[in-house]
């Protein structure tokens, strides 16, 4: 291990920010005044439906939105003493693959199908180190050797297209470690594989992240990938963050009733057809700006109150390490005989 700071100090921190898109249809709310912190070391789920602005938050902390059609309106993130937000094309260019590493959901889109993967991950070596090319080629070698792929010196010669899904995803991960990062993003990262090669995949995502001693921001909508890997979940629904927790008191006792809806739309490994129990009614339309609480048209705890539909909640923190954007939180507490919605 690494020189990625001591575990527990904050690495990343990110405040107010807010992202729109231009688009035919009109203005897209797609993120909206959402703050947080990453940990060094830590783990740090974000869930939430499609939609709900999880790849744009990522996207953004590294200058990856086209800007048009995005618009960052507001927004710090303070890493290592640095506002990336404020950072050129250079500066930020100098971060990505280096400090901060990015793994997609479709390794196709970040590898190029006219290199051979070793060459690939050479290069990522290459860009931010002084090094002999052979030097990071051997690097490239012992990398494949530790995301599992078999016969490294063989498959380093290959090209992407001759690599399974699961390999490639592999590839990704050996990249990404490449330069030792201290903060790994990792967006759906296995929802493109099947079943079997996922478990792989992320168990090999949680051995590559203690051996960098790296910070993991992991975007996923799977509550089962969530309960093993992450330990601090931040739960995001239309565009901002609804609920905040630690990831033991988030399934035990949620405090939102999205929150509470996706839980009980994880497949059942006891019912006799495995199928989600979606939340019932849609994504809010994006378009609009409500001026009460996003959630309000899907909302089984408000029953018609009032403020629901004219004071959008806060997200309030809760004096116990989490944070609720709902203005009858408390309701939902165990200890005040927690209401099923
Ligand atoms: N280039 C774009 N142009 C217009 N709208 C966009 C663009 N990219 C994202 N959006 C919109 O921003 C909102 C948030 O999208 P985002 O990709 O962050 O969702 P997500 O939570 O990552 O969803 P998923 O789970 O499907 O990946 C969506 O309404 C989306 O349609
Ligand atoms: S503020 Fe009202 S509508 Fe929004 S989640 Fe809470 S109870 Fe439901
Ligand atoms: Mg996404």
């Amino acid at each position: 291990m690494t020189g990625n700071g001591r575990r527990g100090e904050s690495l990343l921190s990110v405040a107010d920010l807010t992202v729109e898109f231009a688009t035919e249809d009109g203005v897209v709310h797609a993120v909206n005044g959402v703050s947080f912190d990453v940990a060094a070391g830590e783990i740090l789920a974000i869930v939430g439906e499609s939609g709900s602005g999880k790849s744009v938050t990522a996207m953004s902390l590294l200058g990856l939105l086209p800007q048009p059609p995005a618009r960052v309106l507001s927004g710090r993130a303070i890493f290592r003493s640095r506002d990336l937000m404020a950072m050129s094309g250079r500066e930020l260019r100098a971060v990505r693959g280096n400090d901060i590493a990015m793994i997609f959901q479709d390794p196709m889109t970040a590898l190029n199908p006219l290199h051979r993967v070793g060459r690939q991950i050479a290069e990522t070596i290459l860009l931010h180190n002084r090094c002999r090319a052979a030097v990071a080629h051997a690097r490239a070698v012992d990398l494949l050797r530790l995301v599992g792929v078999s016969q490294p010196e063989v498959r380093a010669r290959q090209y992407p297209h001759e690599f399974s899904g699961g390999m490639r995803q592999r590839v990704m991960i050996a990249m990404a470690i490449a330069n030792d990062p201290s903060l790994l993003i990792a967006d759906e990262p296995t929802t493109a594989l099947d079943v079997t090669i996922q478990a792989q995949v992320l168990s090999l995502l949680q051995a590559a992240q203690r051996e960098t001693g790296a910070a993991t921001i992991l975007i996923t909508h799977d509550l089962g990938v969530v309960a093993e890997m992450a330990e601090r979940v931040l739960v995001m629904y239309a565009g901002g963050i609804v609920e905040h927790a630690d990831v033991r008191r988030l399934f035990r006792e949620p405090r939102h009733p999205y929150t509470v809806g996706l839980l009980h739309s994880i497949p059942r490994l006891d019912a006799d057809v495995q199928q989600l129990d979606p939340i019932p009614g849609a994504p809010p339309n994006l378009l609009a700006q409500p001026s009460g609480c996003p959630f309000v048209p899907r909302c089984a705890l408000s029953r018609g109150r009032e403020v629901c539909l004219t004071e959008r909640p806060a997200l309030v923190d809760l004096g116990d390490g989490r944070a609720s954007a709902c203005h009858f939180h408390d309701e939902l507490a165990k200890d005040k005989g927690a209401l099923h919605v």
